[in-house]
């Protein structure tokens, strides 16, 4: 989880390549209309967003129902979206990518080839609510070098749930 430009599919992408697990990049189950919205620099709203998180929830359902284990990319950025992933889901665990402002901007102002104007980052950090005492995961900043943070997302796994 963690906003645009935080290192989410990065950091995900060197995940899968140590663990071999199932990869689900969030991203990908929007609606069209979310795609199109976001394209033209138009901040969704919630009721854009349940049908995608709904989706993604349904991903991570047939994972635990084949007894898989997984690894999925998703803003995630309020604790109501986690809610409804979580909910019904007890293996979600969550790795919050947290990446200070300016480093963010830089990052998304050199990409391409994506979706996500730089305009969308002011209205994602400040729809950012971090993970609280009560919810499964970590913190791990995302400044570090790519392959270090998946390291640290590991470490806390492994710690907490005995696998990774
Ligand atoms: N730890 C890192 N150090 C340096 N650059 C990084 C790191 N992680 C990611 N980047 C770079 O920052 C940019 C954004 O990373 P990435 O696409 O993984 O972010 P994201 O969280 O998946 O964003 P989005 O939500 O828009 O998909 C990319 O150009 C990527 O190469
Ligand atoms: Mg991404």
């Amino acid at each position: 989880m963690g906003v645009s430009g935080t290192g989410k599919t990065t950091v995900a992408e060197h995940l899968v390549e140590r663990l071999g697990w199932p990869f689900a990049e969030g991203d990908t189950f929007h609606p069209a209309a979310n795609v199109a919205k976001m394209r033209d620099g138009i901040p969704l709203v919630d009721d854009d967003r349940w049908p995608w998180l709904q989706a993604l929830a349904d991903w991570i359902g047939a994972r635990e129902a084949a007894g898989e284990n997984a690894v999925v990319t998703c803003s995630a950025l309020k604790r109501s979206y986690r809610d409804l992933l979580r909910t019904g889901h007890p293996s979600v665990w969550f790795a919050h990518v947290d990446t200070s402002p300016d480093v963010l901007r830089k990052r998304v102002t050199k990409r391409t080839g994506h979706y996500m104007p730089p305009s969308l980052l002011d209205s994602q950090l400040a729809t950012l609510e971090r993970l609280e005492s009560d919810e499964p995961g970590v913190t791990i900043t995302g400044e570090g070098d790519a392959d270090d943070v998946a390291a640290q997302v590991l470490a806390a796994l492994a710690a907490e749930r005995r696998v990774g």
